[in-house]
């Protein structure tokens, strides 16, 4: 998608530097567009935890990048412990995206069974490609499944759909097109007329600084709304469907996804507003039944609560909030139940939110 007119992915290689890799610094936006390089596993681990990068499909391949780092780096020793350190290490970034633990463990696993190649090297670089690529052509298909319900949507109501989403399930959280965001960009390229209510999405705000930012670069309408906004917009019919990206949706549908997407769902069950969840195969966990009780929710930093970041008219500046002495608690993610769920929208189709569906869509998962 587009920055300024110009065609950006959210993570490449540096131009004739196969051992630098860049990032754009999402830490800055909307307000300064700056370029981070990552040369170590330790930078990507930083980048992932600090979230220089977010967003699951972008996380995973990042740590992609990172584990052929990790080969880069290797000296001397034994090379199979030393890459299998590194794949905890990298995995122990973030804990709820399933995305990280997936592409870590293709990148190892690939990498212990080419081991003796002499083009090792090159082949772990082209198998990252590759999973970069193929997050590229998820977020498409997902597009084109998604683009279909905008297009029914807009022919029963012969108006603008008016879209809400939480959170940055955008291109900026995945290489290009994004999850929740790429049937928009495929309605808005197609001449469907789309709105979209963006919400801000506390504590870090991926609403209001990423999801604004990039839909404004593509010039699709929209408004940022108060996370609290919703179930208001719903009561009053201005809300047609609800798209959320996800960080790990378990095989029988339950959905984890930024902290507030529950809430959403429970609004729009009782407003009878369709809930949609976009994410592709990658974040899906075949391991995992119980969404609730399973799902690793990451705490952070108490300081994204207590304090908030804007833009000051000259650099971004960070100013208190709450009372000094007030405690916080900072739950990344929360679960929206299957049941609350609407449908899938994966890169193979969309599906019910239950085991039998998903796994129809994708029989080579079944046990
Ligand atoms: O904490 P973040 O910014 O990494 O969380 C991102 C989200 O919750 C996204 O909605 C999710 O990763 C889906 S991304 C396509």
């Amino acid at each position: 998608m587009k920055i300024n007119g110009k065609h950006y992915h959210t993570i490449w290689l540096k131009e004739n530097d196969p051992t630098v890799f860049q990032v754009i610094d999402q830490r800055k936006l909307p307000f300064q567009f700056e370029i981070y390089d990552m040369k170590t596993v330790e930078d990507v681990f930083f980048v992932i935890r600090e979230m220089v990068v977010r967003g699951a499909p972008l996380i995973g391949v990042t740590a992609a990048y990172g584990m052929y780092l990790a080969l880069l780096e290797f000296q001397s020793g034994n090379r199979k412990e030393f890459l299998s350190e590194k794949a905890n290490y990298l995995k122990s970034s973030r804990p709820t995206a399933v995305n990280l633990a997936f592409a870590v463990d293709e990148m190892l696993n690939y990498i212990l069974g080419n081991i003796e190649d002499s083009d090792l090297h090159d082949k772990a670089l082209y198998k990252a490609h590759a999973l970069k690529q193929s997050e590229i052509d998820f977020g498409d298909k997902i597009g084109e499944s998604g683009l279909k319900i905008i297009e029914e949507i807009y022919h029963k109501k012969g108006d603008t759909v008016n879209i809400l989403t939480h959170c940055n399930a955008g291109w900026l959280a995945c290489i290009d097109w994004g999850t929740a965001t790429a049937p928009i960009y495929k309605a808005h390229l197609k001449g469907v007329p789309v709105h979209v209510w963006v919400d801000e999405t506390r504590p870090r705000n991926q609403g209001a600084r990423l999801t604004a930012y990039e839909l404004g670069e593509e010039g699709v309408p929209h408004t940022v709304i108060p996370d609290n906004t919703g179930g208001h917009l719903m009561q009053h019919g201005m809300v047609d469907m609800v798209i959320v990206g996800s960080d790990r949706t378990t095989v029988t549908g339950d959905v984890a996804n930024k902290i507030g997407t529950y809430l959403k769902a429970l609004a729009a069950r009782d407003n009878d507003i369709p809930f949609y969840a976009a994410l592709p195969s990658s974040t899906i966990d075949w391991e995992m039944e119980d969404g609730i009780n399973e799902i690793p929710i990451e705490q952070r930093n108490a300081d994204e609560v207590a304090k908030i970041e804007g833009w000051d008219g000259k650099q971004i500046q960070s100013v208190q909030l709450i009372p000094e002495k007030s405690p916080v608690a900072n739950y990344g993610f929360d679960v929206s139940p299957a049941r609350l769920v609407t449908g899938l929208i994966t890169e193979r189709g969309v599906c019910k939110a239950d085991k039998k569906s998903i796994l129809k869509l994708f029989p080579e998962k079944q046990k």
